[in-house]
């Protein structure tokens, strides 16, 4: 103890929000916007702050918890697992990724996963995957991704460059090159820009930051289509949309559309980091040893808190709970835009992955502020969106309950 800073025995003691604010202020990097408020415990849809105030959570993490807080069966595999191994690296084979890889090729009907630790991470898998995909079969010049207008794949350099928002790319150049844009749902734009360069097309079937944004099906499915055709792959980025949150366990589900490569992240272990690569025939042997790989990737207690997740999701049948309590929660938020015209506009979304536009864009962090006073969480997203990805276990109950305390901070604004 007598080696630990002044500091460090203080930061031991920190408990009240005004004392956490002030060593995150003087010791963390600050590059988040965070709002007064401490969660310290979470049961289901509920957080409880460092009071012991309840508030109904309609964030989960940002659409990462989706079988709620503190899960039994999820906890029990974490503690099980952490009780017996940790860690070894990928060096060494492992049952809980084995197994977990083998679940998600089950529930696919894809080929097989690679692992490793977000969401930024298995995009940059995805995007070595279709560049080496081409180069292994002879076609080198092959190295264009073709990315969306409005798409967010995470901050790491390969998929912020495949983000075409200057927000998150300003200060950071050069980015590295091979990546083009176009608009988001124009198929034209999409068949004049895929050709003999293009190495792989990269979409959010649910378009998530930019302010929850639905694909449409026929889009989807003329995008496979002319990637069939023109020999590059197609690639869903469900980080955000998958794992049952649109009422499908996969988003691909929902849509009726097979890409070449599938990446998850924030719900797949309910809660610990985790991402993965799932990759269909055509690209199964396309990355070899030694091509790609992270140490942690696949992390043992990371894939049992998964398996058990997956395991529950299947019993509960969660992700029709999503489409159910989804069509509750959008007709009440509807309810709620045409009580304010003047302050809401149109709700958009599938399952419990929703957003509701607010005409100011200031407002809609104003309206979180509030709500968070009336104890419901929500959060807001591209800026002039209120963003509702909650536990997929919500219950009609806790919808209607969500956004009555919602309704009362929006009518004090
Ligand atoms: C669609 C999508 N892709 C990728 C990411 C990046 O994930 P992570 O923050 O785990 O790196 C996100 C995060 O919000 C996302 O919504």
């Amino acid at each position: 103890m007598d080696t630990l800073s002044t500091a460090a025995q203080t930061s031991l003691g920190a408990s009240s929000l005004e004392q956490v604010i002030e060593l995150e202020r003087r010791y963390v990097v600050s590059t988040y916007r965070r709002l007064p408020v401490l969660f310290v415990r979470g049961e289901g849809c509920e957080l409880v702050d460092e009071q012991g105030r309840r508030y109904l959570d309609f964030v989960a993490g940002i659409a990462v918890c989706a079988l709620g807080h503190a899960h039994p069966a999820v906890t029990a595999a974490i503690a099980a697992q952490a009780a017996t191994l940790v860690h070894v690296s990928n060096l060494y084979h492992s049952i809980p990724q084995a197994q977990l890889a083998a679940e998600l090729v089950r529930r696919s009907g894809l080929e097989r996963a690679f692992f490793c630790n977000s969401g930024t991470e298995a995009n940059e898998a995805a995007i070595k995957l279709a560049r080496k995909h081409a180069y292994r079969k002879g076609e080198p010049q092959r190295t264009t991704i073709i990315t969306m207008a409005g798409a967010f794949h995470g901050r790491t350099f390969g998929a912020l460059a495949a983000t075409p928002n200057p927000k998150y790319q300003e200060g950071f150049a050069p980015l590295p090159g091979g990546f083009k844009t176009v608009p988001f749902g124009d198929l034209a734009q999409a068949r004049a820009a895929i050709d003999g360069q293009t190495a792989a097309v990269l979409v959010e079937p649910v378009q998530g930051e930019s302010g929850i944004h639905p694909a449409d099906p026929a889009y989807l499915g003329a995008l496979r289509e002319l990637c069939h055709q023109r020999g590059a792959l197609l690639i869903f980025d469900e980080v955000q949309c998958g794992l049952g949150r649109i009422g499908t366990l996969f988003a691909f589900q929902h849509y009726g559309v097979v890409p070449d490569a599938v990446t998850l992240a924030k719900g797949l272990a309910n809660g610990l980091p985790i991402g993965a690569l799932v990759v269909g025939k055509a690209v199964e042997e396309s990355l070899q040893p030694g091509d790609h790989g992270t140490t942690f990737g696949g992390n043992p207690v990371a894939c049992a808190a998964a398996l058990a997740h997956l395991a529950v999701s299947a019993r509960d049948d969660v992700p029709a709970n999503a489409t159910r309590v989804g069509a509750i929660l959008r007709g009440e938020l509807e309810r709620l835009a045409a009580a304010y015209p003047a302050v809401l506009g149109e709700v958009r979304g599938l399952g419990l992955m929703l957003g509701v536009q607010v005409k100011e864009p200031h407002t809609a962090r104003a309206i979180v502020e509030a709500a968070l006073e009336e104890r419901v969480v929500v959060n807001d997203a591209g800026g002039n969106t209120l963003r509702f990805v909650p536990p997929l276990i919500l219950t009609g109950d806790q919808a209607r309950e969500g956004v009555a305390r919602l309704e009362r901070a929006v009518a004090r604004l």
